[in-house]
């Protein structure tokens, strides 16, 4: 029988702040499939994600098919828009929320994961950050553009450089990317469009680079909307869940889990020939160049079950 099986292989996710997001559903698969998980959760948000992980608020969804709950090796604190100590400015190291917390840049994290894991196996990048999202590109400041491309792109980079030596050969790699990088989406501003537009061309170069240089695979999936927490402050997350339920060729629900077994065949020995795409797991909305619900059209355009 073909199945996905990743036991005794390790994953590094990065971006895991609740059990709302990709991050998790990824881990989760990922978990099922018998992987181990290390996580690495953004700085501010450590405290919090790992209380609520031993008050049990994570129980439910923690729940795997065997019965069991999904266990983590070890979370570490990241902040993916650093690459070392000497790049994290006074003001981060003054603010309360980074106080008690120490290597938490890039290179720090990678070079701790190899002293306490030895080589991984899967590096996952499921973090996006854009201070100024809900601003037109238009009226996006220069910083709040730079900071975006950095935190949601760059990050991706710096990630492979620092864990791509401490990977197994055949090892991959995922992020995430969203369909504003090629379409017009009205909302999703302050660069954070540009920035998956970079992620998904370097998911190309890169798949190239340490494809020769580590024989390992970079791929990104294109995911439909979710109501995460990080898309619940962009502000339109409901409107575009619904559009899509309204507009993609699938009209269903998308599961976050929908995208976490994507990422795990990709990761897994079942896609060794699949490097630098960007698959889309989106109900086929990517597909679609007419909005079938606009008011513009004839209703005899659409036949049934439009
Ligand atoms: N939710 C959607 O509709 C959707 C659609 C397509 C793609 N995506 C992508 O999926 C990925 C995961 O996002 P999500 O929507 O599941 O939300 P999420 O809130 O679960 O994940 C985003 C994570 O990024 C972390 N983060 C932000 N800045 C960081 C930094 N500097 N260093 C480390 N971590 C940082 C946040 O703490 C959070 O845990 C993102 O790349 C996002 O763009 C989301």
């Amino acid at each position: 029988m073909l199945s996905i099986n990743l036991k005794g292989k390790k994953a590094f996710i990065a971006g895991i702040g609740d059990d709302q997001g990709y991050g998790w559903a990824i881990a989760k698969a990922l978990a099922e499939a018998g992987a181990e998980i290390i996580i690495g959760t953004w700085t501010p948000i450590l405290k919090i994600f790992t209380q609520s992980w031993s008050l049990g608020k994570f129980d439910e969804s923690r729940q795997l098919s065997n019965g069991e709950l999904m266990q983590y090796l070890k979370v570490y604190a990241l902040d993916a828009s650093f690459d070392k100590p000497e790049d994290v400015p006074q003001e981060i190291k003054d603010n309360k929320r980074y106080a008690d917390a120490t290597g938490y840049t890039i290179s720090e994290v990678a070079a701790a994961v190899e002293r306490d894991f030895g080589k991984i196996d899967i590096l996952v990048h499921a973090l996006a950050n854009g201070p100024e999202v809900k601003k037109p590109l238009l009226e996006t400041s220069r910083n709040g553009y730079l900071a975006a491309i950095s935190s949601s792109s760059y990050s991706f980079v710096s990630l492979l450089q620092h864990f791509g030596p401490v990977m197994h050969d055949n090892s991959s790699c995922i992020s995430l990317t969203y369909m504003a990088s090629e379409k017009a989406v009205p909302g999703y501003g302050g660069g954070m469009s540009s920035a998956k537009a970079a992620l998904e061309s370097d998911t190309r170069t890169l798949a190239f680079e340490a494809g020769r240089k580590w024989g390992i695979r970079i791929n990104t999936i294109s995911a439909g909307p979710l109501r995460s927490r990080a898309a619940r402050a962009i502000g339109f997350i409901d409107d575009m869940i619904e559009y899509s339920k309204a507009n993609a060729p699938l009209i269903k629900d998308l599961k976050a889990e929908e995208v976490g077994n994507a990422a795990a065949f990709l990761c897994s020995p079942l896609g060794s020939g699949i490097t630098g795409i960007t698959l889309y797991v989106d109900n086929g909305m990517h597909a679609m160049g007419l909005a079938v619900d606009s008011q513009a059209l004839h209703k005899d355009l659409c036949t049934s079950p439009c």
